[in-house]
This record gives C-alpha cells, structure tokens and sequence, in this order.
C-alpha cells in the first residue's frame, strides 16, 4: 500500500489481541506499523510484534519485488517493533541496522545468538543518511517510552516517523488514514503508554517544531496527512498534563452500593449547579485505562471508596496507583469515605492525592457511614459548592 509514491506501508492489524502489553483491552484490535522506503538503498522502517512476523515478512517480500534492503531503522526496541528483527537479520545477511546507541546496546538482550557486530549502524541527534533522493535525519527521542527511542525525519518528502508518539489502539482495515480513533483511542493510548513521560514528549516537539512536515507515520494506527496542528495541539496539551474539559469525573468504588448512590447523587447535585461536564466511572467494572485517561482529560476529579479491611477498596487502590504511576498533575481532587464501623477510606485517598505533585484536595471530605441519609446532605452540598469553584 503506497503512502506516497516512495514510501510504502507495510504495518500489520492485529485483531486477535486481547491485551496489549498485557494490560490495556484492545477491543477494536491494534496495528503494528512498518514502512518501506524505495530508493536506491532500500530502507525498512521497524519490523512488528512477533505474533505477526509471518504476515510482516510476506508483505515486506512482495513489496521489494526482489530487491535487497539495505537498511533496517530500528526506532524502538520494544518487541510490538522489534519482534522481527531477527527474521530479518537471518534472511538478509547484508542489512545494517540502524539505531541510537542505546538500542544497538539493547540488541544482544533481546535476541540470543545473532551476532550483530558489523551489523549495526549507531546513529545520534541530527545524524543524516542518504538512500539516493531520500535523506534520512535521526531525531533522538529517550523516553518516549523507552530509553533507546529515535524518531525519524525524512526530508525529501517531509514525512516525520514518529515511533509510539501519535500512536492509537485500533486495527485500520487497509484504511491507513482513518483518524476516528482520535481523540478518544488516541488519548487512552497516550495516557496509559506514554503518560508518565510528558516532559520527554515536550522536547521532542520542541525538536518538531523546527521540522517542516507533511506527514506523520507512527508505529500503531493512522498516518496522519492532514490538520497536523491539531494532532500535534492535542499532544502538546497531554504532555503538559493539561485538561481537556474544565468539567468533574467522579470515580466510584463500591462493595455493597452506598458508595456508588453517594457518587450519583453528587453527579446529580453538580449537574444542577451547573457543572460544564460530569462524568461517572464505577471503577469496579470499568476499563481502567479508560477511567485512566478520562482522569486526566477532567480538570476535576472526585473520589468515592468504601473502606475495606482496614484500608482502601482495591479498585480505587488500583486507579489511584495507576494515575500516580503515569504522573497525574494539575488536577483538583476531592473525596468521599463510606465506612460501617472505622471508616478509613478517606484517610488512604487523601495520603495518595497528597503525595501527587501540583494535585489540589478540594476539601470538605465527605464520611458515609454505610448508606447516605439526610444528615449527611449539608456535607455533599458543600463538597459540591467546593468542587464548583
Ligand atoms: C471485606 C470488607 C471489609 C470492610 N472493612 C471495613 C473497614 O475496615 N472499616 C469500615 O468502616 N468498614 C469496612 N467495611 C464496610 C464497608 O466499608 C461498607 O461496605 C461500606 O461502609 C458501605 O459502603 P458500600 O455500600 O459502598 O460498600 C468492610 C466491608 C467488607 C465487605
Ligand atoms: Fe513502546
Ligand atoms: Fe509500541
């Protein structure tokens, strides 16, 4: 499948997937991109997940029509795109990889018994490569997501390979530029994958900025060929933990229900006052790299947990680690406790939310005692006012 008359997509769908990375639900599959570009020296942008190398290798096969590649780019060491570099390794003896020094280091752990000496190219900031009429300019990129990563500009044709950055869940069917995973599948992807590591996404688009470019080809999902500035806006908003909507998530853990009632009842209380946007995750049956994602998206946030075993119900103990763990910043928090005997919920969420830097607790914290009654509403109504301000 051509993308432009040089550059030729020869990425995979995986639809068969149930998790990525073992974790995130990809319901509506996952893509492993790949491209070729045909030049004078042949070059193969990343290879895919191992799971579908033989697919991969038949593509990549009819797509040179027999010609030999000269270079494999290896911008990311991570097995959903390195999984088949040694199939390449071992049916084309003469490719040279080339990767940042971090990745050439990376190489050996991954793949025991392929000896990669005179096999690999280490590239660095700024470094160019010539294919013929195509120049190749290595970006470096570490931690955006990992270490070794490198993004690719190449010049004549102005396309910027981008790695997971701008990367979707979601398989694309052959339709290579179909954005309807944005911004929804993007985010999740976003948050969950690169999250923690925003300041890194920012340095690269400082770095980007100063590149002129037509396209964007990353490693899952859609190319980009249009309105980049507003993919390019929505990243720059992501990576500086921005929100999205001014408006209040509230996320719920409840074991027997008093808890969940609170929290629809305070959805209702908001609503009426206005609230430009409330959403409800009962984070015991939600997804939650989706309540994850729907977090950061929120200015706000509010917390309703029952106690459990002298602690925190696990749910809300997960979601609050995991929002922790991907950097959760420049949000506003407020709480909901539901205990029967020692209530202690509140105490647990609030240590969590202290402990997050540039995070507000929106104070009063509101202790249920097993079920909501009439006593307890002058409590939610000034939560509520607060949560409003
Ligand atoms: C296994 C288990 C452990 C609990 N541990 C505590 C506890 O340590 N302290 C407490 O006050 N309530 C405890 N509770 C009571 C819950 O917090 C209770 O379900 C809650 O007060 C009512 O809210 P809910 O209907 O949303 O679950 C526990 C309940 C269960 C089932
Ligand atoms: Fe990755
Ligand atoms: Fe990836």
């Amino acid at each position: 499948m051509n993308i432009t008359e040089n550059i030729k997509y020869i990425g995979v769908d995986d639809t068969t997937l149930d998790l990525f990375e073992n974790q995130y639900a990809v319901p509506e599959g996952v893509t492993y991109n790949s491209y070729l570009i045909e030049d004078d020296k042949i070059a193969i942008m990343d290879t895919v997940d191992r799971r579908k190398s033989e697919e991969w290798m038949a593509r990549l096969t009819e797509a040179l029509e027999g010609r030999t590649p000269i270079y494999l780019v290896v911008q990311h060491m991570e097995p959903d795109h390195g999984g088949s570099i040694a199939a390449v390794m071992e049916r084309w003896p003469e490719v040279q990889i080339v990767a940042s020094a971090k990745a050439v280091q990376m190489l050996p752990q991954f793949f025991e018994g392929i000896d990669f000496t005179h096999r690999t190219i280490t590239v660095k900031e700024g470094d160019t490569l010539s294919l013929g009429h195509h120049t190749l300019q290595f970006v470096m990129a570490p931690m955006v997501h990992w270490p070794e990563v490198m993004v690719t500009y190449e010049q004549t044709e102005r396309v910027l390979f981008s790695a997971d950055g701008f990367g979707t869940f979601g398989a694309l069917y052959g339709n290579l530029t179909d954005c309807r995973a944005w911004p929804g599948e993007a985010r999740r992807y976003y948050y969950n994958i690169c999250g923690k590591y925003g300041q890194p996404v920012q340095q690269l688009l400082r770095k980007a900025e100063k590149l002129d470019i037509a396209m964007i080809c990353p490693l899952h999902g859609p190319m980009l060929t249009e309105d980049l500035g507003h993919y390019i806006g929505l990243y720059d908003k992501w990576s500086r933990y921005e929100a999205e909507s001014d408006g209040i998530l509230i996320a719920y853990a409840s074991i027997h229900g008093g808890t969940a009632a609170a929290a629809l009842h305070m959805a209702r209380l908001l609503r009426e006052k206005g609230a430009s946007e409330v959403t409800t995750i009962d984070l015991c049956r939600a997804d939650m790299s989706a309540a994850l994602a729907e977090a950061f998206r929120m200015k706000r946030l509010l917390l309703a947990a029952s106690s459990y075993d002298g602690g925190l119900f696990t749910p809300m103990y997960e979601f609050l680690h995991r929002i922790a763990i991907k950097g959760y910043k420049n949000h506003q928090v407020g709480i909901i406790e539901n205990g029967s005997w020692a209530p202690c919920a509140g105490r647990i969420m609030k240590e969590a939310v202290e402990a997050m830097k540039d995070v507000e607790l929106i104070e009063p914290i509101v202790t249920i005692r097993s079920a909501m009654k009439p006593t307890d509403l002058p409590a939610m109504e000034a939560l509520a006012e607060a949560m409003m301000s």
